[in-house]
């Protein structure tokens, strides 16, 4: 996803990237699959399909990962190369602008190279369908000239694979979607696979910090290894001021709460946005655009950033008719869940769950 600047609005625990991870955030970056941890299906199946394709001497089909953000969707991009041994090319689909640029790129690459396109479901259209020969037929087309004087050239490429990220797959339009022979979808991590990745940061970063103090960060990382890393590093901070160093139990406790993350994880931020639906709107059902007006965000940001962790905790849910906080958050907000909102909630809990955890798979699942 697009970087902050410093200073914009950062939030502490934003799964988006900010400019203060960057540095960190290349260290802490495992280089092999097999330092990569939770992920258990996506890695299975990209290891097959990486060993397939070196045994056969063939490019690795294109690979679309896809999920929210500070998952490790850019961290698998560049294992991907590592695991094939071969070198990555990277950009993102707003910097590709003129079919021109494809061009420059897609003729640089050598045979077998990854091309990484972050944030691929923002290509213009008309670059887009020069990718498809390319990415089937490994061909570029180019016009020269104009009118009945106009001719064709074909460019014969390099064999490649296209990996191509997206928090957004649902934008994905269905022809590039059909191209990538392999999708994963990356999920939030469960607080065991939390708890490791920052054993291995503390590791790598030299904190000292025990087994307690880390898992008090890992309940409150909202699945997200970028999110665990980062408050790793304040309360590194924190420890070294306050304390003695050392990120123990007492220390991540206190550490976390002038933070002010509460004990799922959830910021001001977050629970300002469920104060909105419970309290402006009843609870619900209302429209994306409606509750991204009351607690001015954008409601791309909203869809991206806030919304999927809220989903997975169950504390909202998506309807046909927009959005509903349920008894869950009333609960965890110490309201109590009232009659004219149990009406409406309780109606529109009993969505099947398939619509409500997977916001991604939606079809063009804004509202
Ligand atoms: N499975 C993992 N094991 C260890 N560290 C991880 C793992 N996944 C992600 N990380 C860490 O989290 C950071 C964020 O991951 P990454 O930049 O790959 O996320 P992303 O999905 O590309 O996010 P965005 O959507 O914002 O581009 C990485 O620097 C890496 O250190
Ligand atoms: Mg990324």
């Amino acid at each position: 996803m697009a970087r902050k600047a410093p200073g914009e609005g950062e939030r502490i625990v934003s799964a988006e990237s900010a400019a203060e991870d960057a540095p960190a955030e290349i260290s802490l970056r495992p280089q092999r699959l097999e330092d990569f941890i939770g992920q258990s299906k996506v890695k299975e199946q990209l290891s097959i399909a990486i060993a397939a394709a070196r045994k056969r001497g063939e490019t690795l089909d294109h690979t679309v990962l896809h999920g929210p953000p500070g998952l490790g969707k850019t961290t698998l991009a560049h294992i991907i190369a590592g695991e094939l041994g071969v070198s990555v090319k990277i950009t993102s689909g707003p910097a590709i602008e003129r079919p021109g640029d494809l061009a420059a790129l897609l003729t640089n690459l050598e045979q077998g190279d990854v091309i990484f396109i972050d944030e691929v479901h923002r290509l213009s259209r008309i670059v887009e369908e020069k990718l498809y020969p390319a990415m089937e037929d490994f061909v570029f087309d180019i016009f020269l000239g104009k009118g009945p004087g106009a001719r064709g050239l074909r460019l014969t490429l390099p064999p490649f694979t296209l990996v191509g990220a997206t928090t957004r797959y649902s934008l994905l339009s269905p022809p590039l979607r059909d191209r990538f022979g392999i999708a994963c979808h990356l999920d939030f991590y469960d607080e065991p696979s939390i708890l490791r990745i920052l054993k291995r940061s503390a590791a790598i970063m030299h904190v000292p910090a025990d087994e307690a103090g880390l898992a008090q960060i890992a309940s409150r990382s909202r699945g997200t290894p970028r999110v665990a890393n980062r408050l790793l590093r304040r309360l590194r901070d924190f420890a070294q001021v306050v304390g003695d160093g050392t990120i123990g139990e007492k220390t991540a406790i206190e550490g976390l709460a002038r933070l002010e993350i509460d004990a799922v994880g959830l910021d001001e931020v977050d629970r300002k946005l469920l104060r909105a639906i419970i309290e402006k709107f009843d609870g619900g059902p209302v429209g994306l655009e409606t509750i991204a007006a009351s607690v001015s965000e954008d409601a791309d940001t909203i869809t991206d950033v806030y919304e999927p962790y809220l989903l997975q905790l169950g504390f909202i849910d998506r309807t046909p008719r927009g959005r509903v906080a349920s008894r869950r958050a009333y609960e965890h907000l110490g309201l109590v869940f009232n009659r004219k909102s149990s009406g409406q909630a309780g109606l529109w809990e009993e969505t099947p769950q398939a619509e409500s955890t997977l916001p991604s798979e939606l079809p063009h699942g804004r509202d």
